[in-house]
């Protein structure tokens, strides 16, 4: 846990006292310690811990992504700090008050893993509802309904039954919904999901939005390439358990895979050499590519190519993507884990 101090520090809060400057204690806008959810099996009561030991404070304006195979533990996390359940140990906080508390909703969105609507009801109906749940004035929850659907391409289907929706037009509903109540605090679970690549780019787009505008996000995803570039940080679960937590260079830092050497004008003969100590070596045009897997081997190949003559363009590590890490972690099981068993 970090002190009211460093809480204050990170957020830059500082104010001036009698004497001198001292920290103002700012809340965490969300924090989650030793959260812990078992279920029992009705028939058996044998318990299953769903989530375990989860220990995590979020910073104000950061986008931080929840990233665990299937059946990890996310939607649960998800729904304990939202008090959509209850946790069997430990205690959610946001902005320091406890998530059962309605106010500590008020400026909260969230987007369920998979949304459904009353379908009868349109898009701008819906939204409607939305802003009335949460207070908000006819007049204001009318303009905002229209110009959030135009912002997530739907003010062409805004006055057509949601029944009538596909499943990625589904999902931008469940992002203008939870955007109603002009958040301070995103939670999305899987937001990318049914979404084609244009969407995909359109939500990155809104997220980076929302996180200039000082939002805080929250986001559970598989789709591991489109959350490297927006997340500040992400947490790996593996079951249950968060195992990992960092930003994206931090934990990709010492992953470095391999180096690739590209040379000018290297005639398969001189290559034979490099394939013949294991390395990799491919032609592209007048170029080639040598690969080499550790540092100590690329000393070794540098200076044989220094000696025959070879004009080295450059030396490059190719690092781990995200996804490579997060299936190193998780030691390759990414199988579904079973919930009753
Ligand atoms: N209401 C429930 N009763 C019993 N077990 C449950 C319940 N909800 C979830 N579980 C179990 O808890 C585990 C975690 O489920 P959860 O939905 O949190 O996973 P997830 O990480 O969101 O997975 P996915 O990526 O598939 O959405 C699973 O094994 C699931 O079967
Ligand atoms: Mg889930």
């Amino acid at each position: 846990m970090s002190t009211i101090q460093d809480t204050a520090h990170r957020s830059g809060a500082t104010a001036l006292g009698g004497r001198g400057i001292h920290a103002v204690p700012t809340m965490p806008i969300l924090s989650l310690e030793g959260l812990r959810k078992t279920y029992r099996d009705p028939m058996t009561l044998k318990p299953f811990t769903a989530v375990d030991e989860v220990t995590l404070e979020l910073e104000r304006g950061e986008i931080f992504g929840l990233l665990g195979p299937n059946g990890a533990g996310k939607t649960t996390t998800i729904k304990l700090l939202l008090g959509l359940a209850r946790p069997t140990a430990g205690r959610v906080l946001l902005e320091g008050r406890e998530p059962r508390e309605p106010a500590s909703r008020s400026k909260l969105g969230y987007l369920p893993e998979n949304p459904c609507f009353y379908d009868h009801l349109t898009p701008l109906e819906y939204l409607d509802l939305t802003g009335a749940l949460f207070g908000i004035a006819p007049a204001i929850r009318r303009r905002r309904a229209s110009d959030l659907l135009e912002r997530l391409g739907l003010g062409a289907h805004a006055r057509k039954a949601l029944r009538k929706f596909s499943k990625g037009m589904t999902q931008r509903v469940g992002l203008a919904q939870a955007l109603m109540n002009e958040p301070r605090l995103l939670i999305l679970d899987e937001p990318m999901s049914g979404l084609d690549p244009v969407g995909r780019s359109e939500v990155k787009a809104l997220l980076r939005e929302q996180r200039a505008a000082g939002v805080t996000v929250l986001m559970s995803s598989h789709v591991l390439a489109e959350t490297e570039p927006i997340c500040n940080r992400v947490g790996i679960m593996k079951q249950g358990r968060l195992v990992e937590v960092g930003t994206v260079s931090t934990l990709l830092q010492s992953g470095v895979r391999e180096w690739e050497v590209a040379v000018e004008g290297m005639s398969d003969a001189v290559a034979a050499p490099f394939r013949a100590g294991g390395h990799d070596v491919e032609r592209i045009g007048s170029r080639s590519v040598v690969r080499v897997r550790n540092g100590d081997s690329l000393q070794d190949v540098l200076r044989q190519m220094l000696q025959a003559g070879i004009h080295v363009h450059s030396v490059e590590p190719r690092r781990e993507t995200l996804e490579e890490h997060f299936v190193r972690v998780l030691d390759g099981r990414t199988v579904a884990r079973g919930g009753r068993s």
